[in-house]
């Protein structure tokens, strides 16, 4: 009897959890949109009309379909950014890494099912630049009937969108950079969900409101948007405790800046316990290259207003004190200090590693390519062990491996860098040998549930920098990091295999090394790229090409029937 009690409740805890999840089915519809920013009218590509696109709420379990159509004049992909995507990489949507763009007049619908992954994401467009307008958040919520947050629930939840604004077409200054063989110019702005803020020309009415009471607790879900800058975060008169990063659950961290690199999220509880009046929230670039070159970079603040209900609308802000643009020590401190909350039945760091990597990470120079028509003599590139990756351009890595054609891509990205040197020293820039690399289309090959341990090693090459390292499909442990060469002997004894912060986008420290462990346990292609827009044109990205496992539930289904074809 009391067995069958227990079958019986097992099935009633199934059919329940079954219940509980949902479909959530949307259509995006790209299109133009004409907005009028910093004094000036541009047209813009968005999703629904609306800068940011729309919120996608949904729970863990849930299935979500989106219906994207394309009307706008360029090819687009959208991505999902951090969701796991088991068994349905085809709809995981980097361009022609799992598929061939969407052109324009053409649709595709993505449909995949959130498992096992709590708190702030994002979506955004995986095609040249179009993200820097084409974004917005992917907001996961407990299943019901769980424990529900790790944290006291907050009385408001608030998503910040932190974006990047050029008053110019930025697909087009995208194209002229890569024809002059140069990088993406600076922006003109940034961005609190789609404003400005007050600080920039034509821009009072462009600001974001935040109306906060007294005493009240509100979870931030801040998201970095932007195309090709960390950003430093604060709100005057308050401080964050820290509770989620990237959707994996933080041990609590209290501090008053939040860091935060493109592809990132933060979540912070924030409470209301300030004198009742008016406060910016405001947010600039961390500027982690060595500046002695005074290369030009985006100085601007982009601000939004924090309003106690009490408070006159007609009083001045109070401005937080904003860190300094090359604070690296700031950086360091706040991205080396979170550590994995660790519940029963999160994942946990694989303790014993069966692929061991150590991957440069930098920029470089190449030689022109021929469409690169005003490319004079060499052109700015970068590149992961000195291959710099180039998209192919006749069909997606994925399918061209799922239907085993040939001539596409190469499975020889290699281990370790063509030679060890100084890496860190700025000198290496005399050598043309270790500056210079070359285009190809290399990946990394594992065998299905492989254990990887990855040293990413930024490089001097042209100047240091802290890149934002982003892999599809999985969450990765960051173990350790550090600033210099690392070495594996010292290095080893800093490894936390305890709580390490889980992540899926590391700001490598700049001149400096993190160290990241994850198990390659879903079938696909999946891209590992910096994050700045700007760096993974040039070719900064590789990708794993993970194997099917040896049963149905570890091989990828066919693609949809509407796969969008090049
Ligand atoms: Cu935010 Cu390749 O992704």
């Amino acid at each position: 009897m009391a067995r069958l009690v227990f079958i019986l409740g097992i099935a009633l805890a199934l059919v329940a959890s079954m219940a509980d999840a949902a479909v959530v089915e949307r259509t995006f519809r790209v299109g133009n949109l004409t907005v009028s920013r910093l004094c000036e009218s541009t047209v813009i590509n968005a999703v629904n009309g609306r800068l940011p696109g729309p919120t996608l709420d949904v729970r863990e379990g849930d299935t979500v379909v989106v219906h994207v159509i394309n009307d706008s004049p360029y090819n687009i992909t959208i991505h999902w950014h951090g969701i796991f995507e088991i068994l349905t990489a085809w709809a995981d949507g980097p361009n022609m890494i799992t598929q061939c763009p969407i052109q324009p007049g053409h649709s595709y619908t993505q449909k995949f099912t959130i498992t096992g992954q709590e708190g702030t994401l994002w979506w955004h467009a995986h095609a040249s630049v179009i993200r820097a307008t084409v974004y917005g958040a992917l907001i996961i919520r407990p299943r019901q009937g769980t424990k529900g947050y790790p944290f006291p629930k907050p009385d408001k939840e608030v998503p910040i969108l932190l974006g990047e604004w050029w008053n110019a077409n930025v697909v087009d200054l995208a194209n002229e950079a890569f024809l002059n063989g140069t990088s993406l110019s600076a922006s003109d702005a940034f961005t609190i969900n789609g404003k400005t803020g007050d600080q920039y020309p034509c821009s009072k009415e462009d600001t974001y409101k935040l109306e906060v009471e007294k005493g009240k607790t509100y979870l931030l879900r801040i998201i970095n948007a932007a195309l090709d800058n960390q950003l430093f975060f604060k709100i005057a008169g308050h401080r964050f405790t820290v509770v989620a990063v990237d959707a994996s659950y933080t041990k609590p961290y209290e501090t008053d800046v939040i860091v935060i690199a493109p592809g990132q999220t933060v979540d912070a509880l924030m409470v209301a316990d300030a004198t009742p009046a008016r406060y910016y929230m405001a947010a600039l670039a961390y500027v982690s290259r060595d500046n002695s070159s005074n290369l030009p970079f985006d100085n601007t603040t982009t601000t939004g207003i924090v309003r106690y209900k009490s408070a006159s609308p007609s009083s001045q802000p109070v401005m937080p004190t904003m860190p300094s643009f090359f604070d690296n020590d700031l950086a360091f401190r706040f991205y080396s200090s979170l550590t994995g909350l660790c519940r029963p039945g999160d994942g946990t760091v694989p303790l014993h590693v069966d692929e061991h990597m150590f991957v440069t990470v930098g920029l470089n120079f190449a030689a022109c390519l021929p469409s690169q028509v005003n490319c004079i003599t060499q052109s700015l590139a970068a590149s992961m062990n000195n291959a710099s990756f180039m998209f192919p351009t006749t069909m997606s890595l994925l399918e061209a491996d799922y239907k085993g054609v040939e001539g596409v891509y190469t499975d020889d990205f290699p281990d370790y860098p063509p030679v060890f040197f100084d890496f860190t020293n700025a000198s290496v820039n005399s050598d043309t040998a270790l500056t210079f690399t070359t285009k190809s289309t290399k990946v990394k090959k594992v065998k299905y549930n492989t254990t990887v341990e990855m040293v990413l090693q930024n490089t001097a090459i042209v100047g240091i920098e802290s890149h934002p390292m982003h892999i599809h499909s999985f969450n990765f442990f960051v173990v350790a990091q550090g600033f210099g060469n690392y070495d594996r002997a010292t290095a080893e004894k800093s490894y936390n295999l305890v709580d390490p912060q889980e992540r899926n986008t590391v700001a490598v420290p700049t001149g400096g090394w993190a160290v990241i462990r994850f198990t390659a346990n879903n079938p696909g292609m999946w891209i590992m790229h910096c994050h700045f827009d700007s760096h993974l044109l040039l070719g900064l990205a590789t990708a794993f090409e993970v194997e099917n496992g040896p049963t149905p539930e570890s091989t990828l289904p066919p693609p949809p029937p509407d796969y969008p074809a090049c």
